[in-house]
């Protein structure tokens, strides 16, 4: 990591991590996971508060003329994943993203993603399987259970979310390709467009990557995602499919996936590739384990700033603590 330079920007997301109060410095803006390469590309965006419900509801609505399939939604709800705290407003998710490829600061990502296009959009399932593939994401969707699910959503900064996703559990596509029993873990990879996503032409291993065991993969919990708030995804969310494992830290919910691979060894990730001493393979979310420049014991929900304490495997060790015994 010896070529990036950490500007003191870098820091910030400890200040992130701790007040109560949403930052509208330009300062606070910049690169909270880390990716301070990209500060030095001189892309910096300004910084701006969240438009209001109605300004939003002005706006276009960027998954209206993707060309997304719209007769899967909004889909039934799944009631096994109750939540313990209200839903974030749609306004608010839509406006507070982390999209590295896009943009460093979360409330500009929404209106840095114009040019860039989810379909058509061909996914690609391959390595150690029987039944690899090549699909269109909405021919895929057409052949999936489809469901509604209310999940919490951690960000390793300490902010968090609550949003109803509608996808398809993960397991649905494992026993579609049959992975071989020498496939240990999967690899999932996002999409690679420098001209249109203007945080690839910095810093970084592009494209953006992520992993999990096969015995995650296959957990109840893990949703291939397609739609939230009873639409298709929007762009700043990761259209027009993504990763949610909502008891990790949520960098690991991959966004816009291209390629999911089945492969014998661990795959090299994004963020563990960047900054390795501070992002983990496992990044399970757990207030017990500080990260190394700010604490995990509570979180901030945005749009409302109400603080939580922060629940071991972010509240889901009822489906998933056996697998870390
Ligand atoms: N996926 C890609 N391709 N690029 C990213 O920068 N950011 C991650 C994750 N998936 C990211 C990504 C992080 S750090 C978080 S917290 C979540 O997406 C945020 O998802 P949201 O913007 O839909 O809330």
């Amino acid at each position: 990591m010896a070529n990036i330079i950490l500007p003191s920007a870098w820091r910030i997301a400890e200040r992130e991590a701790t007040s109560e109060s949403v930052y509208v410095t330009r300062r606070a803006c910049l690169g909270l996971l880390g990716l301070g390469g990209l500060a030095l590309t001189g892309i910096l965006p300004g910084c701006s508060m969240p438009v209001s419900e109605e300004e939003f509801a002005k706006e276009p609505r960027n998954w209206e003329f993707s060309g997304a399939d719209r007769t899967v939604y909004p889909a039934k709800r799944n009631p096994a994943f109750p939540l313990d705290r209200p839903l974030t407003a749609e306004h608010i998710a839509a406006q507070y993203n982390n999209f590295y490829e896009f943009s460093e600061a979360k409330d500009d990502v929404w209106r840095r993603v114009a040019r860039y296009k989810p379909r058509p959009w061909q996914i690609e399932v391959k390595g150690l399987v029987r039944k690899p593939m090549q699909i269109d994401v909405d021919d895929l969707l057409r052949t999936m259970p489809i469901e509604e699910r209310l999940y919490r959503l951690r960000c390793v900064e300490a902010w968090a979310m609550a949003v109803p996703w509608t996808g398809f559990p993960f397991k649905a596509l494992l026993d579609r390709v049959e992975p071989l029993s020498t496939a240990r873990y999967v690899r999932f990879t996002s999409f690679h467009k420098p001209s249109v996503a203007m945080g690839q032409r910095g810093y970084g291993p592009w494209p953006y990557t992520e992993g999990l065991t096969m015995a995650e993969a296959m957990n109840e919990l893990t949703l291939l995602v397609t739609g939230i708030y009873g639409h298709p995804l929007p762009k700043q969310h990761g259209a027009p499919l993504r990763l949610v494992t909502p008891w990790k830290y949520g960098f690991k919910s991959i966004k816009s996936i291209t390629r999911i691979e089945f492969v014998h060894e661990p795959p090299a990730t994004f963020w563990n590739t960047l900054v390795p001493h501070e992002y983990g393979f496992q990044a399970n979310v757990n207030p017990a384990v500080p990260h190394p420049r700010w604490s995990q014991r509570t979180e901030r929900m945005i749009g409302t700033n109400e603080r939580h304490p922060t629940l071991f495997l972010n509240g889901y060790k009822r489906w998933v603590g056996h697998l870390y015994t």
